[in-house]
């Protein structure tokens, strides 16, 4: 992508691309984004260029197109010369069609669209090399869930699988959890009990990102595990029952987990949007919704959009189920695709998952260094 020409305006640059694409760039972001090793450090790459010291009404004294086609600029005051790179000026273009183009897309699943197009991988192909990693993660960050086959049925094991990826979260119930039915359970996760779809740790300001449960031994009769597509059903709340969109996107809720040594709360909608109004997450479990207080006029109209969501996340369009074998280890991304299981019999035979989680961050992140170092080179 290159620059055919640049038009000086009042407060901004008119770039017109060979695509002809026309861009607009304010001076005073130009100057803020000076890429030149007194603003910012050569090494790290952080600026150390102090934005305040740049005048609001700043403009350029001469703007040219040099021989390579990046934009120069020497700016009036202090004569400070700017050169920017074509492709980064590209890639950082603010209008909100060029903003939308470079998003990225989930691919919204029900259960009949993943039969076709189902995300699974193998331990043995993962860890091959990093190609084979990113492949996984790809997967998982497109469809929100991936299934590896094939894992080594191993304590710990999960923790290994996750820290191909970065360090793992620990939580109140450990940095690796024990998925079994417990004498004493903190969690109904901990019984034998059905665990509607839900999304962990909603009474965490942050939810976790990315979870990991792998299957050690299954004996068990029950205890399928299901797994729903937040953002395909909250879009398809959206077009059934806008007003029930509406409501949960924009209502606060409490949730909340207690036990003898932790009491945690916060509130959060249950489907949140992001300032583009692009699905954010996803927060629910029916478990740890704490008593509503929200505004009174407002209770009956919330129960009736929770009903309408919890319909449409039980509806067998949305609700993939599937019986976890040992050595089968399931992520998915906690903020995004609800997960659940069936009752099971413990008395029928053992059942036994070890989990961990990763957070959304350091898992977009190894997904991006990755691709800077396979594909983009490429
Ligand atoms: C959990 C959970 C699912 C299962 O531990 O958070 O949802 O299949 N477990 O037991
Ligand atoms: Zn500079
Ligand atoms: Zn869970």
């Amino acid at each position: 992508m290159s620059i055919t020409s640049v038009a000086p305006n009042t407060d901004s640059l008119q770039v017109t691309w060979d695509d002809g694409h026309i861009s607009h760039f304010h001076y005073i972001w130009l100057r803020d984004n000076c890429p030149c090793a007194d603003c910012r450090h050569p090494q790290v790459g952080e600026r150390t260029l102090d934005p305040f010291t740049i005048p609001l009404d700043i403009v350029p004294e001469e703007v040219k197109l040099d021989e390579t086609k990046a934009l120069n600029i020497r700016w009036l005051g202090d004569g400070h010369q700017s050169i920017y790179d074509s492709i980064w000026l590209r890639q950082h273009t603010y209008e909100p069609e060029e903003k939308a183009a470079r998003r990225y897309r989930h691919t919204l699943w029900d259960t009949s669209s993943i039969g076709e197009n189902f995300p699974e991988v193998t331990y043995n192909s993962t860890m091959a090399d990093d190609m084979g990693l990113l492949t996984w993660l790809r997967l998982l960050r497109q469809y929100g869930f991936a299934i590896m086959h094939g894992v080594p049925t191993e304590p710990g094991q999960v923790a290994k699988v996750a820290e191909c990826i970065s360090y793992l979260r620990p939580s109140n119930f450990g940095t690796i959890f024990d998925v079994v039915s417990k004498p004493d359970p903190n969690s109904i996760a901990y019984t034998s009990l059905r665990l509607n779809a839900h999304t962990d740790l909603v009474s965490r300001e942050t939810q976790p990102g990315v979870q990991f449960l792998h299957c050690l031994v299954f004996g068990a009769t029950g205890g399928e595990s299901l797994l729903v597509d937040g953002f395909a059903v909250a879009e398809e709340l959206r077009q059934q029952h806008p007003d029930d969109f509406d409501l949960l996107t924009s209502t606060p809720v409490r949730f909340r987990y207690q036990d003898r040594e932790t009491d945690i709360n916060c509130k959060s909608p249950m489907i949140r949007l992001d300032s583009d109004g692009e699905y954010f997450e996803v927060r629910y479990s029916t478990a740890l919704l704490a008593p509503l207080d929200i505004a009174p006029e407002l209770v009956k109209p919330f129960y009736k959009a929770y009903h309408n969501f919890t319909a449409l996340l039980r509806d067998p369009k949305f609700e993939l189920c599937f019986r976890l074998e040992p050595g089968d280890l399931m992520a998915f991304d906690n903020r995004r695709v609800l997960h659940g299981r069936a009752e099971f019999n413990p008395q029928s035979g053992p059942r036994h998952l070890q989990g961990c989680y990763v957070d959304t961050d350091d898992f977009l992140s190894r997904i991006r260094v990755l691709e800077r170092q396979l594909v983009n080179r490429a």
